[in-house]
């Protein structure tokens, strides 16, 4: 357990999912999972090493996820960003699906989840994309928590993209100018056919959104916790959903 100062732990013996409302269950939730790297030099152990253990993480809070109701868990597992790492750190992440998925994929069959990907093919190894497109294959019928990894995604190419298709549209003929609404854009985006993040999640004290989402997250309440993500436990996540409930949401409005 981390020893620094955190949003948590205002309430230490709140420690259960037993506290949660069942009616202000968030739809959405998005996590950056930020701090791997961090809690590995704090062990004198590799990067990698947090990476691997941010991997099993990622299955914990999963399940922590699925059994309060959360409809869809967005992890950022992989920006546009990241690329420019060193190219050992990068070839492990991108070793992570095909160790995570065959490892993983029958409990989360069995749990119906269903995995979903938002980001770009283009660039990521062949062997990375069989083990994640596997794992949509697999899951595809499935109709509970919908597991979508935010890999190889960055919120600026995304926004410039569905720009250049909505232009490519209004010149071709298949939308006018005037029915460019806030709608036709969402469909535009990768996230089409998810509702907004209604709560987002960033570990390891870092106060930023890091090109996550920039849409998307117009409405979202936000939370920040010094703990890293290979620290991040179920509890930690039951708190961060009972902190969201009991935040007002006004929309702008009063
Ligand atoms: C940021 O921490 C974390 C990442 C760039 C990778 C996150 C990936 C996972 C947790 C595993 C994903 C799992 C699958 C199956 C794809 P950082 O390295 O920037 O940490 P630091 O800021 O402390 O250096």
């Amino acid at each position: 357990m981390s020893q620094k100062k955190s949003w948590f732990g205002k309430n230490k013996k709140v420690d259960s999912q037993s506290i949660l409302s069942d009616n202000n269950i968030p739809r959405h939730v998005a996590i950056i999972m930020d701090g791997n790297g961090r809690w590995a030099r704090r062990r004198g152990l590799p990067r990698i090493a947090g990476h691997h253990s941010g991997m099993k993480n990622v299955k914990k809070i999963t399940i922590a996820a699925d059994d309060i109701g959360i409809e869809i868990l967005t992890l950022y597992a992989f920006s546009t960003e990241n690329w420019t790492r060193p190219q050992d750190e990068v070839d492990y992440l991108m070793s992570l699906p095909q160790e995570f998925f065959p490892l993983e994929i029958d409990e989360l069959v069995q749990k119906n989840v269903r995995i979903r990907m938002t980001g770009w093919k283009e660039g990521v190894p062949v062997h990375t994309l069989e083990a994640v497109e596997n794992a949509i294959e697999r899951t595809k019928h499935n109709t509970g928590l919908i597991l979508n990894f935010a890999f190889n995604y960055g919120s600026r190419k995304e926004l410039t993209e569905a720009m250049r298709e909505l232009v490519r549209d209004v010149q071709s003929g298949s939308l006018k100018l005037e029915d460019i609404t806030e709608e036709e854009y969402s469909k535009r985006l990768q996230t089409a056919g998810l509702p907004d993040p209604d709560l987002l999640i960033r570990t390891s004290g870092e106060l930023r959104i890091s090109n996550f989402m920039l849409w998307q997250l117009a409405y979202t309440e936000l939370l920040f916790t010094d703990l890293y993500w290979p620290e991040f436990s179920e509890n930690d996540f039951y708190e961060a959903i009972r902190e969201y409930q009991s935040r007002i949401r006004r929309y702008g409005g009063l």
